[in-house]
């Protein structure tokens, strides 16, 4: 079965193709800054402009025609309207045009699907860190639940705020990652968990604060990563405890950091459980995983009726029937 996957919850425009497990093409073009922020309508004008590319792209990439095509996926939420619109028309229109049956899946749980279909895991926490998201998840009893998140903004979000502050661009995750590489000078920082949830609000003012008093920023960055990656360590570690689960997998791309999956790694070990990562191309917000996951669900008879955008889906909504 061939499905081409479309994403487009915030910066990412994506489009992915796969044969049945394996991975024909992950093509993306992402709207990115040297200043400042991501500005909705900004992002969308981005990926209205490049989705034909894109797509063709993808098509050249796999080798394939649209006719080729069996399904076509979208993420149909949760995310920025202004984006998840172009993607769902893009998705819709190609349907219709081609005659081809379309699928909405839920962009956080495909961060997920596609861990375990890369791995072979079978059973795993995910810790989801992303731009927008953060939050530790387990199947349960029919459907993938919350065990803790983000009490205010996302993970991503905030390291992309606090090097917007050092007068960094986006994103800001990776530039902070190499200034923190090099420091080892450990400035004493907030560190909010509340039972199985997070929160980054009272940091983010702190940091502000160091900022404006001309704390050293490689020493911040340092600190920063040690602080926030433990807190996330902590609550990953519980919802292991919890749920008595064997498996960790990180998702979302706050994961491509390199300090973070050490440290989770180091977590994994003295538990005795197994630790799980995939290549960063599938970490960050691509389209393969969308493709994966329109896969796993048709296969198990889901069907989209309703094709409209749901920029705030939750993860616990999703009744789960591929697992
Ligand atoms: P979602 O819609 O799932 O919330 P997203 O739109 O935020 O996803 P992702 O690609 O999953 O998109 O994650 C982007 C975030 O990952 C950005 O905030 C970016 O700064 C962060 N990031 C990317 N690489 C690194 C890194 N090496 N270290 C820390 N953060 C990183
Ligand atoms: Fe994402």
């Amino acid at each position: 079965m061939i499905v081409l996957g479309i994403e487009s919850t915030a910066h990412t425009f994506g489009v992915g193709i796969i044969k049945d497990k394996e991975v024909l093409a992950n093509v993306k073009d992402s709207y990115t800054t040297e200043e400042g922020g991501m500005i909705p309508f900004k992002a969308q004008e981005h990926h209205v402009k490049v989705c034909d590319e894109v797509i063709k792209n993808a098509l050249e990439t796999a080798g394939i025609n649209m006719k080729d095509v069996d399904l076509i996926s979208f993420s149909q939420g949760p995310g920025m309207g202004h984006t998840l619109r172009v993607g769902a028309m893009t998705a819709r229109t190609l349907s219709i045009v081609n005659d081809i049956p379309l699928i909405g899946v839920n962009h956080c749980i495909a961060h997920l699907t596609i861990g375990e279909e890369l791995t072979g895991a079978k059973d795993t926490v995910l810790l989801y860190v992303s731009g927008a998201n953060t939050q530790v998840i387990a199947y349960e009893g029919g459907k993938y639940r919350i065990f803790g998140e983000t009490l205010d903004m996302g993970i991503g979000n905030f390291l992309d705020s606090f090097a917007r502050n050092m007068g960094l661009g986006f994103p800001g995750g990776p530039k902070v990652a190499a200034l923190a590489e090099k420091s080892k000078n450990y400035i004493e920082l907030p560190y909010t968990v509340k039972g199985m949830d997070v929160g980054f609000g009272g940091l983010m003012t702190n940091l502000k604060d160091k900022l404006k008093k001309g704390f050293d920023k490689k020493d911040l960055c340092y600190s920063v990563q040690e602080t926030v990656f433990s807190m996330m360590v902590e609550v990953a570690e519980r919802a292991l405890a919890h749920t008595g689960k064997k498996e960790l997998l990180l998702g979302g791309g706050v994961a491509c950091n390199t300090r973070l999956q050490e440290m989770c790694k180091q977590m994994c070990e003295a538990r005795g459980c197994k630790f799980f990562i995939i290549e960063n191309q599938y970490l960050v917000d691509n389209a393969a995983m969308i493709a994966v996951q329109g896969k796993v669900e048709y296969e198990s008879g889901k069907r989209t009726t309703d094709s409209t955008i749901r920029p705030y889906e939750r993860t616990d909504d999703i009744e789960i029937t591929w697992k």
